[in-house]
């Protein structure tokens, strides 16, 4: 997102991997203005391709723009913390997750999985147009899914604000601190050749 300038100092790769993953993060900081028709569809356009078990493509997406009749139902899910920045979103979305195959009406085990896959599309697909997507748990998952009418076969997933990068110095000071791309542990730290190994302290 152009508002970091030392992105290259806080993220370093240990191995060769595309600049796009390091460059994908998850400001708050967002403008007010609004995303083109074509904008929105080109960044759920990117979480069409994803993978999926059986290409069950489990993600559904319910969305809400700013300044619509619809905002406040979805602006009220979220919890004041993310309220603080989400009033500058252009967007609030919604990921339902269908729990069962449309194929055979059986449980899917991976139906959260695959929905993960095409938010991180969405988000990598925003960066490359130097927008904000911003992934969110911090919301009220059943008053979600009475508000938004979500049937039963639907696992609510989580929330994501889309945006237009903002002015970092408009944040709450708490929020302008936290305001930079983290970091990550080492990758030796996350695998394992074999089975689990209680001496990685995991
Ligand atoms: C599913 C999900 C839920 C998240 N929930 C919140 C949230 O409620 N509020 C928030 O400010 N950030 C939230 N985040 C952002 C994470 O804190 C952030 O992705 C993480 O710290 C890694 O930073 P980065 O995305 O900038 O690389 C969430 C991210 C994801 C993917």
């Amino acid at each position: 997102m152009s508002a970091v300038s030392n992105l290259e100092e806080v993220r370093k790769a240990d191995h060769a991997i595309e600049p796009i993953f390091l460059r994908r993060w998850s400001p708050r900081a967002m403008s007010g203005e609004p995303l083109s028709e074509e904008e929105l569809l080109t960044l759920f356009e990117a979480a069409r391709w994803a993978p999926s078990t059986y290409n069950e493509q489990e993600w559904r997406f319910l969305y809400a723009r700013r300044d619509t009749p619809q905002w406040p139902l979805f602006f009220d899910l979220l919890m004041e913390a993310n309220q603080v920045w989400c009033r500058r979103a252009a967007v609030l979305v919604v990921v339902l997750a269908r729990k069962v195959f449309t194929r055979n009406g059986k449980p899917n085990p991976v139906h959260v999985f695959d929905c993960g896959s095409a938010w991180e599309n969405l988000a990598l697909q925003a960066t490359a147009m130097g927008l904000v997507a911003h992934g969110m748990a911090g919301f009220d998952f059943d008053k979600a899914r009475t508000a938004l009418r979500v049937p039963e076969h639907f696992d609510v997933a989580a929330m994501f604000a889309l945006g237009r990068p903002g002015d970092p110095a408009e944040l709450p000071p708490e929020l302008r601190e936290r305001e930079i791309p983290s970091d990550r542990r080492p990758v030796e730290e996350s695998i394992c050749e074999g089975p689990y190994d209680p001496r990685n302290n995991w």
